[in-house]
């Protein structure tokens, strides 16, 4: 049988590739001329004028991370494989398949393959070019390269962090449109190796589709693959980040119901910092999200607990305010009836005390320079007796076994509203003066300790019940959506 000139060159050549030659004979400029002498252009494709070359794709995936969703998008490392048939590089004379030196890509024809939904991305030089040639003796080309690509994923944030993204990876080509080069997958869905493996801090890998269409442009319609595949995101971490402390605080916001209403310095401050605490870990929250304008998930939880935590500051502010207005309610009922006699005995009161004391201290002066130095220790143990006791009735206004005044004539508890007034910021005083005069007619509560009682049993309830709503809602959500 008659062998082809150029049929006998690259046998020649095969024989010396395969081992048997010399460095002279493998060395590039031995190489071009062989391409040079086939008449191999390599800027024409493989059947050049007549049917699509197919070129045939798989990739096995690295790695996937930095799933950001700030920035829409994922890094990804994939070996990424593309066979195709070349009948001007087949050879004879052996079954050997060739492994060629990734280099020598340069100097064939190489299908112009690009991701078209990246934003960035490089191929591996260290230590030389990432790309693997072989030839098979059909003329089948087996190219292999790594590539290291930030893939944009447009993600729909509305369920998050109950959300599931769809991210793709798109293959087309650059140049040739559909009637020059066909882009498939090799083995469907089995073209895709190495998912199982994959960790993605934050997410589980779901399920992957690959296809196989078609892009269109202004210059044509060109062929495009497609491997798509699931996130489901790991709620865990976020739910320890977030909704944990979050829950923390809206209880914690329910202490305030069990401390005395007359704390008033421990229930204010409690109910700001739960809610500055609430603001910080909202803020907190979206730092690691983008600017979006619709309403994630996390929101409605965040403000849902926002809204129990400044609740808890308003019940005080009410259960406060209602307290005084009982309580200068009830004087005012008494005050009406034995007002003028109140403020006689208080004056007299004070009178009689204070001249009492000067007239014990002078009665007793007298009689310390009467009596010995032994009875005189006693004596001034006497006064300081007596004085202390008198101040002390002094403080109160009304000692409880002063003769002549009985309890209805000048209530105990007339005198604790001026008492609680100075004890009370000037501001909160203020507030309570100025609604006061606001609104004559306060709510006609009984006893302010009710509303703590009811805010007690009412905000837990409430809010597990609006947890079984947003939990069973965002969940059924989520399924709704599976892969
Ligand atoms: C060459 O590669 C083909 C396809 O991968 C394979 O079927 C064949 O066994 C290989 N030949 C040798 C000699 O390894
Ligand atoms: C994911 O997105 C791709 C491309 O938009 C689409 O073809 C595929 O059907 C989507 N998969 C799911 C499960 O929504
Ligand atoms: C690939 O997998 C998806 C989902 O598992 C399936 O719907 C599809 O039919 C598969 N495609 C092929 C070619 O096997």
């Amino acid at each position: 049988m008659e062998i082809p000139p150029a049929r006998f060159l690259v046998l020649m050549t095969v024989i010396r590739f395969c081992g048997r030659a010399d460095a002279s004979d493998t060395s590039p400029s031995t190489i071009d001329h062989i391409l040079a002498e086939r008449g191999y252009d390599r800027h024409l494709r493989p059947n050049f004028g007549g049917a699509p070359v197919v070129v045939r794709v798989s990739m096995s995936i690295a790695s996937i991370d930095q799933v950001s969703e700030v920035n829409m998008d994922y890094m990804v490392t994939i070996f990424l494989r593309q066979y195709w048939q070349d009948i001007r590089l087949s050879f004879e004379g052996t079954n050997a398949n060739l492994t060629l030196d990734g280099r020598l890509s340069d100097r064939l024809w190489v299908p112009d393959l690009f991701i078209p939904n990246s934003k960035q991305a490089f191929l591996h030089k260290v230590t030389v070019d990432n790309k693997l040639l072989r030839l098979h003796p059909d003329g089948t080309v087996l190219y292999g390269q790594r590539i290291t690509a930030k893939v944009a994923c447009t993600m729909d944030l509305r369920n998050y962090p109950l959300d599931e993204q769809n991210c793709t990876l798109q293959y087309e080509s650059y140049g040739y449109t559909t009637q020059d080069v066909l882009f498939l997958w090799k083995d469907g869905n089995a073209s895709i190796h190495g998912l199982e493996d994959i960790e993605i801090a934050q997410f589980d890998i779901g399920g992957f589709t690959t296809s196989e269409n078609h892009g269109y442009y202004e210059t044509g319609e060109y062929p495009r693959l497609t491997f798509s595949f699931r996130l489901h995101r790991n709620v865990v971490f976020i739910i320890l980040q977030t909704y944990l402390p979050a829950i923390l605080l809206v209880i914690s916001s329910w202490v305030s119901f069990f401390i005395n209403p007359e704390a008033v310095p421990a229930r204010v401050t409690l109910g700001i910092t739960t809610v500055l605490t609430m603001t910080t870990l909202s803020s907190a929250a979206k730092e690691s999200l983008p600017k979006i304008s619709y309403i994630k998930a996390i929101d409605v939880y965040l403000a849902m607990c926002f809204f129990f935590v400044f609740a808890a500051l308003l019940e005080y502010a009410i259960v406060n305010f209602s307290s005084v207005g009982i309580a200068k309610k009830q004087a005012s009922q008494r005050g009406q009836q034995e007002k003028p006699e109140c403020h006689v005995c208080r004056c007299h009161d004070v009178e009689a005390h204070v001249g009492g004391l000067n007239g014990v201290s002078s009665q007793h002066t007298l009689r310390v320079d009467i009596e010995n130095e032994a009875a005189r220790k006693e004596t001034s143990f006497s006064l300081q007796g007596d004085v202390k006791d008198q101040s002390q009735s002094r403080g109160t206004f009304l000692p409880p076994a002063q003769p002549g005044y009985t309890d209805g004539a000048c209530p105990p508890d007339a005198g604790m509203d001026d008492g609680e007034a100075k004890e009370r910021s000037p501001f909160a005083a203020a507030v309570t003066t100025m609604l006061h005069h606001l609104y004559g007619r306060r709510p006609q509560i009984k006893n302010s300790n009710n509303i703590d009682k009811y805010s007690r049993i009412m905000f837990p309830s409430l809010f597990i019940v609006l947890n079984i709503v947003y939990w069973s809602t965002y969940l059924y959500r989520r399924h709704y959506f599976v892969f």
